[in-house]
């Protein structure tokens, strides 16, 4: 028997959604695969999206990664080079770049004639992380138009609260990006708004969470979209034992058995990325029945009570989330239980887990 904990990957999955975007989006994707796409493998998501017209990742690093499985496909670095030996990387590599700061059009004033690069130039239309503001942007447009080195020049901007169903703050920022991009090629949506929106104004829609099949939108899931999550994190039974009412289980003593209870002890804990912080209506699924997660997570286990399940024995499977079968937990569930997000759960798993490419 083994401790089994395992992140299975659904690459048909992967394909499915990958479908399922294109017929949303207006024109092209932009593959958003940074950190280790998403958590599920750069190589193989890589691999498996054979078809895809441009990817994006943060890194030179996640950017040559995908470059030597893939000497053709368009790759964005979304952060842009952040020093002259990375503009001469990206360079070489025919990497796109974002350029966000003054600091990145002087080291393009550097480049001689013969150098040639796609520039996705950004606006920060209130998101206030990267990206010029109207007056810099409006003249880096009219520096970058004339430039010789910048083969094709596309303007992006992105959304601060697209996931969240009440505001409407992406219409805002739509708005003012609009007022100052006419003409152009443009990038505005994420996953939000390439699921909830209409009228979308992209050349290209950068999608990220949602190619993974999970839903950024507050109390939405993946099936609400025909997404179909492409993650799967199981894990065994590793002990069962008997707790008396009023005995209290694991550390800090933060749970205390009302009944006579049958638990099982599985085989993942906060050292393989499972929150350490979750609420009381925590659960996860073992022979198709929700069995909650009692007392506090531990670094190597979790106790789960299964006095409602019967005949579970010690090598059993657990579902953490995902789907196996019949049944499904969304990780959408799991954020809400942990007061987190999904993209942080995908991103948190450590080398422990085994992964299964199916
Ligand atoms: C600039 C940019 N565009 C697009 C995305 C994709 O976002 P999502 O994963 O929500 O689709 C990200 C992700 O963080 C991003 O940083």
């Amino acid at each position: 028997m083994s401790r089994g904990t395992q992140a299975t990957i659904n690459l048909k999955h992967l394909k499915h959604n990958y479908k399922v975007l294109q017929t949303l989006a207006p024109n092209k994707l932009v593959l958003v695969v940074k950190a280790d796409a998403y958590g599920h493998g750069l190589k193989q998501i890589i691999q498996t999206l054979d078809e895809a017209d441009c990817f994006a990742v943060a890194t030179i690093e996640e950017a040559m990664t995908i470059r030597r499985i893939n000497p053709t496909v368009r790759i964005v670095l979304l952060e842009g080079f952040l020093s002259l030996s990375e503009l001469h990387i990206a360079i070489d590599n025919k990497f796109d770049s974002v350029i966000h700061q003054q600091q990145q059009l002087d080291m393009l004033d550097t480049l001689t004639l013969s150098n040639r690069i796609n520039i996705w130039l950004k606006y920060d239309s209130g998101m206030n992380r990267l990206g010029f503001n109207a007056k810099d942007f409006t003249t880096a447009i009219g520096k970058l138009e004339n430039k010789q080195q910048v083969n094709e020049l596309i303007l992006m901007s992105h959304l601060a609260s697209a996931n969240l169903t009440q505001s409407d703050f992406t219409k805002q920022q739509t708005k003012k990006f609009l007022e100052i991009s006419n003409n152009h090629t443009l990038s505005l949506s994420n996953s939000s708004a390439l699921l909830t929106g209409k009228n979308l104004v992209d050349e290209w829609c950068r999608v990220g969470l949602s190619l993974f099949g999970v839903s950024p939108i507050e109390g939405k899931k993946s099936v609400d979209f025909n997404l179909k999550p492409v993650m799967t994190l199981k894990t065994n039974v590793i002990a069962i034992k008997k707790v008396s009412a009023g005995e209290t289980i694991g550390y800090s003593q933060t749970y205390t058995a009302k009944f006579d209870s049958q638990i099982a002890i599985i085989g993942i804990g906060y050292g393989d990325g499972y929150p350490w912080a979750i609420n009381p209506s925590a659960y996860v699924k073992i022979d198709n029945t929700d069995a909650p997660i009692v007392g506090s997570v531990s670094m190597d286990m979790i106790a789960i009570d299964i006095t409602e399940v019967k005949n579970i024995t010690v090598g059993d499977s657990v579902l953490i989330w995902g789907e196996e079968d019949t049944m499904h937990l969304p990780i959408e569930t799991i954020a809400e239980n942990a007061n987190t997000i999904p993209y942080v759960l995908l991103c948190q798993l450590t080398s422990r887990v085994h992964y299964k490419y199916v």
